[in-house]
């Protein structure tokens, strides 16, 4: 304690401020702090800074006999690391800042970092699953409740959000996103940032944010994770930038960069990206941390020629914080000596993290997220399942409900049979990224209906989705899908013959989604298609729970079976929240935040397509269509039904011009026209028909979520200003265009109820 006490007392001193008034808000006094800590600092403690390491635990305490870990521990008690990441818990967390507080001269704490991903040990769903609420309060809180069990764990600071658009479900980090529309990307990130890092990020329950990955990750060539990007400025600008400065808009504290190459200069190496627009444009003044090893990737990616060359790049592009490449704590010096890197960039990339290691109050008190009881208490606390659950309910998508076979009815002696492997598995639903929880810990759908129906229950297995897998979670295993072994059909047959209704839980593994996890069919894995169709045999009565971290293929489910409902892996709760949705306790609402498309051919598909010059139809062939599918998707971008059903009429639009500096309102008559209470999300589309460059067909540009009774009806108001049109233009400019403009309002992206107005400028 002695040391560090000495750099407080040094910067309480020089600026007669209290240190304990050390609020988020007080930006210039903690820039007055940074400035004087930096005078102080030797080279190599400011290289120290900008160093990352992973954990180097065991069990009984830091495990530095060998190798690697033996130089990052003795690298930490020479002030050499700035951070840390996968380490977890109060006493592990306390060891380690204990020995940079107590042992190096300036004492100066570590931020912790980890994927806080969906959740730290109470999971929630994972985020493309949340994404599909369209609930900001809710998914804002989602991401409290993360920050209160990562904080009291002693974790500052989160990965995520992840904001990355994509439109590829062959990619595996879609899970992880929130899908792929820029407008609802936008809120979704600005929603998780304001709950991760809370109003006052100086408490010891929020943690810092970090919008990853910067950028288009999300557009790597055909799904392959890591893959080449290669995008127009009008994608970047329009679609890939959206929810990343949405959370520079909400304050988010860092930014991660990406492993992929953009337009042929790896992200992490960029300076267009990291300083030009991030820094620049944006003004961005929390950090950026590299991904995992990713300045030293870029020799791989041909860009950098060594070692030396690929810390130069990326320090001089402006990643600020080296995660496990070990570079900028082994070359950055001999780089400053020769004079081919400049101090001054140094300085500035130090002075971004300790700004933000001072906005966290981590210099009022480096213990400050280390409290073993607020450990004990908050972790698993009831009011973190009861939120997840929440969650959970809400991110459930109905796709499909012919003859109203859902809800069950609880008072009803029906027979059902529940049938799939991932009906009784605690582990899969869990998701990928869930780095701090404990495995096996999920509610599993059979342990959820039975508190609905015990009597009239059986399950039966079927078949394993996957059968066999090791290794770390959330790290790479052998994933081996099981193909052949249908020694179960013949009793899941027999349960469905003598079943008065079927519920199939069929769709992936927890673990085949997520970094790493690209597929080139994303149809049901292993011979889950094959059970559904040889249970359809003799039992038509099928209500089909899905289980995926991306859209699926599941062209011939919804031709066949009746009903269909999305649950993507929903987390610790997800048996609960399965079964209140199926028993009509919780009415779903869920849109679906990413199209499913009828066939991987048709990737990438996305609503917000382009119109083409050969738009059709036409009974020629020459226009732009596939000849073996249509174009449409399965299931299109926001669609998501109710077990009530609703009627839009009535579109009116207050005036047929807008002028520049003005808004206008335009209003639709939402109706329960069901038997159910229910909710909808009510969305607004627009399409700027010509522009200095092709807009495209309609976007998202507004929803609201409407809760009626049966018979009730709603007037639903939009307001629509110039702003709301703006996009990337021609003339490089964040700016909206005169002319026309078509407004559709409805339950999904292929609203119809139509209106248009014109812009102009006076
Ligand atoms: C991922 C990041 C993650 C980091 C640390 C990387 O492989 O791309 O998203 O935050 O690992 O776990």
């Amino acid at each position: 304690m002695r040391k560090y006490t000495i750099i407080l007392l040094i910067t309480a001193f020089l600026f007669g401020c209290q240190t304990t008034n050390n609020s988020f808000n007080n930006k210039e006094i903690i820039n007055k702090k940074v400035d004087s800590l930096i005078n102080i600092m030797t080279l190599d403690e400011k290289i120290g800074q900008m160093n990352q390491y992973n954990g180097f635990w065991d069990v009984t305490g830091p495990s530095p006999k060998n190798g690697d870990a033996k130089i990052k521990y003795n690298n930490l008690k020479k002030g050499l690391v700035g951070s840390m990441l996968n380490v977890r818990g109060v006493s592990d967390i306390t060891a380690l800042q204990k020995i940079v507080v107590e042992e190096t001269r300036l004492g100066i704490p570590l931020i912790i970092g980890n994927d806080v991903i969906h959740g730290y040990k109470t999971l929630s769903p994972i985020p493309l699953a949340e994404a599909a609420s369209w609930d900001m309060e809710e998914i804002e809180n989602s991401a409290r409740v993360a920050a209160l069990e990562a904080s009291a764990a002693g974790t500052n600071w989160t990965f995520a959000p992840m904001v990355d658009i994509s439109r590829d479900a062959r990619w595996g980090r879609v899970m992880e996103g929130a899908g792929e529309d820029p407008y609802l990307g936008s809120l979704v990130a600005a929603a998780r940032v304001r709950g991760f890092q809370g109003k006052d990020l100086s408490k010891h329950n929020t943690i810092a944010a970090t919008a990853k990955h910067f950028a288009a990750y999300g557009f790597s060539e055909s799904g392959r994770d890591y893959n080449t990007v290669d995008i127009s400025k009008n994608t970047l600008y329009n679609v890939v930038f959206p929810p990343f400065i949405a959370t520079v808009d909400e304050g988010v504290r860092t930014f991660m960069n990406s492993f992929n190459e953009l337009n042929g200069i790896p992200a992490t190496g960029n300076s267009f990206l990291q300083r030009d627009i991030l820094k620049g444009e944006w003004n961005f003044d929390g950090f950026v941390i590299s991904d995992w090893g990713s300045i030293t990737e870029m020799i791989p990616h041909g860009y950098a020629k060594d070692k030396v060359h690929a810390t130069e790049l990326a320090l001089k592009a402006g990643s600020d914080m080296d995660m496990e490449s070990h570079l900028y704590v082994k070359k950055l010096k001999e780089l400053v000596n020769s004079k081919k890197v400049d101090i001054s960039l140094i300085n500035d990339a130090v002075s971004r993290i300790l700004r933000v290691k001072f906005e966290l109050g981590l210099f009022d008190d480096p213990y400050r997220y280390l409290d073993a009881e607020r450990e004990r208490k908050i972790i698993n606390h009831p009011d973190n399942h009861k939120a997840v659950l929440e969650m959970a309910k809400k991110s459930i998508v109905l796709l499909k409900n012919e003859n109203q076979l859902l809800p069950f009815k609880k008072e009803s002696t029906q027979k059902i049979a529940l049938i799939g492997a991932l009906a009784n598995d605690n582990n899969s639903p869990l998701g990928n990224w869930r780095t701090s929880s404990d495995n096996n810990t999920a509610v599993t759908v059979l342990e959820g209906m039975k508190k609905y129906s015990n009597n009239n229950l059986i399950y039966r297995k079927g078949a394993d989705v996957i059968t066999n897998y090791s290794g770390v979670v959330g790290f790479a295993q052998k994933v081996k899908i099981n193909e052949n072994d249908k020694s179960g059909f013949d009793a899941a047959r027999i349960a469905a013959k003598n079943s008065d209704v079927v519920v199939m839980v069929l769709g992936e593994d927890g673990f085949q989604s997520g970094e790493g996890r690209s597929r080139t069919e994303i149809d049901l894995p292993g011979v889950q298609q094959e059970l559904l169709e040889e249970i359809y045999k003799v039992n038509k009565n099928i209500v089909l729970v899905l289980m995926n971290g991306r859209p699926l293929n599941i062209d011939w489910a919804d031709k066949n079976i009746p009903s269909i409902v999305e649950a993507w892996q929903l987390g610790t709760q997800t048996g609960n929240a399965i079964a209140q949705v199926l028993y009509g306790d919780y009415n779903p609402s869920g849109k679906l935040p990413m199209s499913f498309p009828r066939s991987v051919g048709q990737i990438p598909i996305y609503y917000n397509y382009k119109n083409t010059g050969r738009p059709g139809p036409s009974k020629q062939v020459f226009w732009s269509h596939y000849n073996d599918e249509s174009n449409t998707p399965l299931y299109p971008f926001g669609y998501g039904l109710s077990y009530t059903t609703f009627e839009y009429s009535n579109i009116k639009i207050e005036s047929k011009t807008l002028k520049m500096n003005n808004s206008i309102n335009v209003s639709v008559e939402l109706k329960n026209t069901g038997k159910f209470k229910g909710k909808e999300v009510v969305q607004l589309y627009i399409r700027d028909r010509i522009a200095s460059i092709t807009r495209p067909v309609r976007e998202l540009k507004g929803f609201e979520i409407i809760e009626l009774e049966p018979g009730e009806s709603k007037k639903v108001n939009f307001n629509i200003s110039e702003r709301l049109l703006r996009f990337y233009s021609a003339n490089d400019l964040w700016e909206a265009e005169p002319g026309f403009f078509d407004i559709y309002i409805g339950s999904d992206s292929n609203a119809n109820l139509h209106e248009f107005f014109e812009l102009i400028n006076f």
